[in-house]
């Protein structure tokens, strides 16, 4: 697997020494280093893969997946040259992976600007250009503020390209690596914990299991703290229906993978374990089972043994976190949080509240500030109707008042041009009237 050996000797790795490489599916359950094997993703018995489906059973799953969603009806598949329509960005890539790199690109017409991930079909072996189609299918299908859209695709002889939302913010990953002590406060990593909750709660509920969650595979909106997060990378997908076998693929990547998953029998509860995985990342930096190589890593996984280590972190952080932590890393998967539960967990209920009151709180504030300018405002339109009743009964008389050289302020004052001296006086005197009051 290409994982990046850790430096670090200490039971727990820092998060910011290491980028993980997707570990590809294989037969073998001892390790994930083993190379990417010939076995369909979801292995023998999964059986439900969309790219393995024909007939009436694809059909029932592609009504599964797409269900309440108008995503499906308006992905737009080409076969002509993606030049035609668009302008590639020659500039830094967004991203690359294994055989994908991921670039900008312009819209002819439009000039809107999207990113485009490009898979080489001749790096890819043929059975994984299924795998391809399949992460297609699933994409065109998940409309969701947390789940990257695709938009179109194209073909041609090499290339299988996938137009999709734009995302300049950079991955999860490194915004984490960029914090202090690469992890964030605790309301920040609450906020995002809901909102890749909500991406996976929707990804479950039409029965689709991501299977390879990570801080790689999570990117944000724009550069901004408050950009939007979007959940990306359905390469490892799978749609798991009711009543299926269990999935029996090993796949993932080390730090996160559950341990059932490397027992080679599961269901989606193993995205549950993921984003336990992430959610202790976020808080402290640290990956909850590491080791030297990937052996030692899924030694701990496989006995689901962690701490809330170092303890002058975690000293800090709510018993609601660290519940919610030990909820997920739980290895018996029918007492592990389903994303429906996790929403409703103290820890995300508690963190909507606080949103709810600080955004009340807000527009209080708002609401406030509101009422002192309209006194304002009332004021200074009565103060204003006073000098222009003042210059128009005793005109020239009045400019004692503003100081003005009495011949100048006459001819204003004895004609219609009044208004204009007013109009000049207020902004001269009460710029912030007219400016910022409405
Ligand atoms: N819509 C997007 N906007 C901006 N950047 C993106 C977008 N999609 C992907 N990227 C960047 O490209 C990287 C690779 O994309 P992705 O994760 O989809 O490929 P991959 O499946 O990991 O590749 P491979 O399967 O070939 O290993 C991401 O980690 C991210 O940094
Ligand atoms: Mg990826």
């Amino acid at each position: 697997m290409g994982l990046c050996a850790s430096s670090n000797t200490t039971a727990t790795a820092s998060v910011s020494p290491h980028r993980n490489k997707k570990a590809k599916p294989s037969n073998e359950s001892a390790t994930l280093a083993t190379s990417y094997s010939g076995a369909a993703s979801g292995g023998p018995g999964g059986g439900s893969d969309l790219s393995q489906m024909t007939g009436r059973g694809r059909a029932i799953a592609l009504k599964k997946v797409g269900e309440n969603s108008f995503m499906s009806n308006l992905v737009q598949a080409h076969s002509g040259s993606i030049t035609a329509d668009y302008i590639i960005d020659s500039g830094a890539p967004l991203g690359t992976g294994m055989s994908c790199v991921v670039k900008r690109i312009t819209h002819r017409h439009t000039g809107k600007k999207y990113a485009l991930k490009a898979v080489r079909l001749n790096r890819i072996e043929p059975d994984k250009i299924a795998d391809l189609r399949r992460e297609i299918e699933i994409m065109k299908a998940l409309d969701h503020p947390n789940i990257i859209k695709l938009y179109q695709t194209f073909e041609d002889h090499s290339y299988i390209y996938m137009v999709m939302e734009l995302c300049t913010g950079g991955e999860l990953f490194d915004r984490l690596a960029d914090q202090k002590n690469a992890k964030f406060t605790e309301p920040k990593a609450a906020d995002l914990v809901s909102k890749m909750l909500s991406s996976l709660n929707y990804i479950h509920l039409r029965r689709v299991c991501h299977r390879d969650l990570k801080l790689e595979n999570f990117i944000f909106e724009h550069p901004g703290s408050d950009a939007e997060i979007k959940l990306i990378d359905f390469g490892l997908s799978k749609v798991y229906m009711e009543n299926a076998a269990n999935m029996k693929a090993v796949l993932g990547t080390s730090y996160y993978v559950a341990p059932e998953v490397l027992a080679g029998n599961y269901g989606m509860e193993c995205d549950l374990w993921g984003l336990g995985v992430l959610a202790f990342m976020m808080l402290c930096g640290q990956a909850p089972f590491s080791g030297d190589e990937d052996p030692d890593i899924l030694k701990l996984v496989k006995i689901g043994k962690f701490s809330f280590v170092p303890k002058n972190i975690w000293r800090n952080i709510s018993s609601a976190a660290k519940d919610f932590i030990s909820k997920l890393l739980v290895v018996d998967v029918k007492a592990r949080m389903t994303a429906q539960e996790a929403l409703q967990h103290p820890w995300m209920t508690e963190h909507r509240d606080q949103k709810v009151l600080a955004m009340d709180q807000n527009e209080n504030e708002l609401a406030e500030g509101n009422t002192s300018k309209e006194k304002r405002r009332v004021f200074l339109r009565a103060t204003m109707v006073l000098l222009w009743l003042l210059l128009l009964f005793f005109g020239g008389n009045c400019c004692h008042i503003v100081d003005v050289p009495k011949g100048s302020c006459t001819c204003f004052c004895c004609t219609g041009p009044n208004f204009l001296f007013l109009f000049f006086f207020s902004n001269l005197f009460f710029p912030s009237t007219n400016r910022n009051i409405r």
